[in-house]
């Protein structure tokens, strides 16, 4: 279903990529007392999932999603470990189907006029556009608001401290996200200090 109740007023979200389990909870605590409230932890590694129901478990101020949903499965899976939303860099039938049937609030994504259309016409107002620097960035996104008003986006992909104000300049951008607020490396020193001084300045980006 729609995600755009449950994230509304949400302008920034990290997408974050976890090797090792067990930095999920301080992270998402760093993050959390930084003035980030949401968090996209991708299902791009063997952890991803763990670091969701660790998240979800030991964090409750934490509204933790899960990024990088390609199947009907996974989306069930987040589901049961505790996601509170699902993010995808698209959307089939049956992932559509499946988030459905969950009523999961889920994010798919698109990128043309007609992929928009037709997830507007199931009912998804906010959906991601991604990779947005490369699929067309704010000037593609202001060209759309017109012919299509209903739809609100959250551009990932290419989104970084410099750019961010610009997107989020756009009546139909809800949120940025990004993983420029949780650099790999910092996250594999667990330099905590560092990646909440960058989280802080990415959440005055939506105040
Ligand atoms: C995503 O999953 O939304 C993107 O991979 C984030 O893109 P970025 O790494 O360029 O911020």
């Amino acid at each position: 279903m729609d995600a755009s109740k449950l994230l509304a007023g949400v302008r920034v979200v990290p997408v974050v990529v976890i090797d090792d389990v067990d930095k999920a909870v301080p992270l998402a605590e760093c993050l959390l007392g930084a003035g980030l409230e949401v968090i996209e932890v991708t299902l791009r590694t063997a952890a991803g999932l763990e670091a969701i129901e660790r998240i979800a478990a030991g964090v409750p101020g934490m509204i933790v999603g899960a990024g990088s949903i390609r199947t009907a499965e996974q989306l069930e899976a987040v589901q049961k470990a505790g996601a509170r939303f699902g993010v995808s860099p698209g959307a089939t039938g049956r992932l559509l189907n499946a988030a459905k049937r969950s009523g999961l609030p889920f994010v798919p994504g698109a990128i043309s006029p007609s992929e928009m259309m037709r997830l507007l016409q199931r009912g998804y107002t906010l959906q991601k556009f991604f990779p947005a620097g490369l699929a067309g960035g704010v000037p593609f996104l202001k060209a759309v608001a017109a012919p299509i008003p209903e739809v609100r986006f959250v551009p990932t992909g290419g989104i970084s401290e410099k750019n961010a104000p610009d997107y989020l300049a756009l009546q139909n951008v809800a949120a940025v996200g990004g993983s420029w607020i949780v650099p790999a490396d910092l996250l594999a020193a667990a330099d905590f200090d560092a990646i909440g001084q960058i989280a802080a300045d990415a959440a005055r980006l939506g105040v």
